[in-house]
């Protein structure tokens, strides 16, 4: 990105003490107002990259010639001619941005700013805020492909019209199979954005979403805090594949079209056991076996093509419930091949 992958690492000397020592007065001056944004926008702790080099955050890159590396995420440097800022012109927000800047010069993949007078200090905290999201999510290539794979396709994901319809079906079944009293503490784990929650929130007295992808989670935050997801509803950062399982409990947890996305569903079955209290209920939804055709335009895609409802029952009496049931629920309509969707409900033991 910045062109400075190769050269550049960390060096361990303090930042505070590289911006007192900035010659120039000016430059230093605005060191120290970017570094304190740069902190509050990022949340991350900064780290000379290099002599004169700012970085906040990191992201690991693979190039197709097989080179790799770890670059700083965004971040500045003070130089003598002008500051240079790091990590924030590639994200899509950045050309309106840009435009609202001020006086600015534009490098090899990086920005140049004679001073901060010359520049609205707002919009540069909406290219360090957005530039620093991109890099992080979009180009960091050390996250798990399949949390790249949803963080990228958050933005859009309530786009397709189609997504909410599925819900709206999904919640359908499920309150027709199970007796709700509108009392339940309901979980939906790999919620996405909360499609099949919003259908199913006024059901139930509460609404926990988790998910593994940063950027499904954001987008699920996003409505809870314009209204369109109850107010009080809790956002989790949750992989019952490679994570405790948190100390809440629950009377019903959904889970909409993960279990194909996860490698140990053993695992997660067991996880969605012990978060379940005694009587509650388990809503699986997944698509039928198929033949791999569903997730054809996910590269790197390592899950299951579809899950075998007599592999899933058996699965679920080994991890403690009972009364399971598994009947058609929807079909999902992709490049006019239709795709079976059933939805398991069982209790737990
Ligand atoms: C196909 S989307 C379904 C989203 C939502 N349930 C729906 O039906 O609209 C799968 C979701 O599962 C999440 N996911 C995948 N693997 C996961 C895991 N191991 N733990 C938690 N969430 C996971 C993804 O990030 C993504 O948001």
């Amino acid at each position: 990105m910045s062109g400075h992958e190769n050269k550049t690492k960390p060096t361990g000397t303090p930042v505070d003490e590289f911006i007192a020592h900035v010659e120039h007065a000016v430059r230093r001056a605005d060191a120290e107002v970017l570094d304190e944004m740069f902190r509050r926008v990022t949340g991350a702790e900064p780290q000379m990259w290099g002599p004169t080099m700012v970085g906040y955050g990191a992201y690991h890159y693979e190039y197709a010639s097989g080179h790799s590396g770890d670059a700083l995420a965004v971040g500045f440097s003070p130089r003598k001619a002008s500051l240079s800022l790091y990590g924030l012109t590639m994200q899509p927000e950045a050309a309106a941005l840009l435009e609202r800047l001020g006086k600015h010069r534009m490098g090899k993949g990086c920005l140049y700013v004679n001073t901060l007078k010359d520049v609205d200090v707002e919009v540069l905290e909406e290219l360090m805020r957005t530039g620093y999201r991109y890099v992080t999510q979009q180009l960091d290539q050390s996250r798990p492909p399949v949390h790249q794979h949803f963080d990228a396709a958050a933005a859009t994901w309530d786009q397709e019209p189609r997504k909410a319809e599925e819900a709206r079906l999904l919640a359908q079944s499920i309150t027709t199979a199970l007796p709700l009293t509108g009392a339940e503490r309901l979980l939906e784990y790999g919620a996405g954005t909360g499609l099949v929650s919003q259908a199913l929130a006024s059901h139930v007295a509460s609404v926990t979403l988790a998910d593994s992808s940063e950027g499904m989670r954001r987008a699920a935050q996003e409505k809870v805090s314009s209204g369109a997801l109850p107010a009080g509803t809790r956002v989790w950062d949750l992989d019952l594949e490679s994570g405790a399982v948190p100390a809440d409990r629950f009377d019903l947890l959904v889970a909409s079209l993960v279990l194909h996305h996860v490698q140990d569903i053993p695992r997660v079955l067991a996880g969605f056991h012990t978060l379940i209290d005694a009587g509650g209920h388990l809503a699986i939804a997944d698509l039928d076996t198929e033949d791999g055709s569903f997730h054809a335009h996910v590269p790197g895609f390592n899950g299951h093509s579809g899950i075998s409802r007599d592999q899933l029952t058996e699965w679920l009496d080994t991890a403690g419930f009972e009364d399971t049931t598994i009947r058609d629920s929807f079909e999902i309509d992709k490049e006019g091949t239709a795709f079976p969707v059933f939805l398991a409900t069982a209790r737990r033991r």
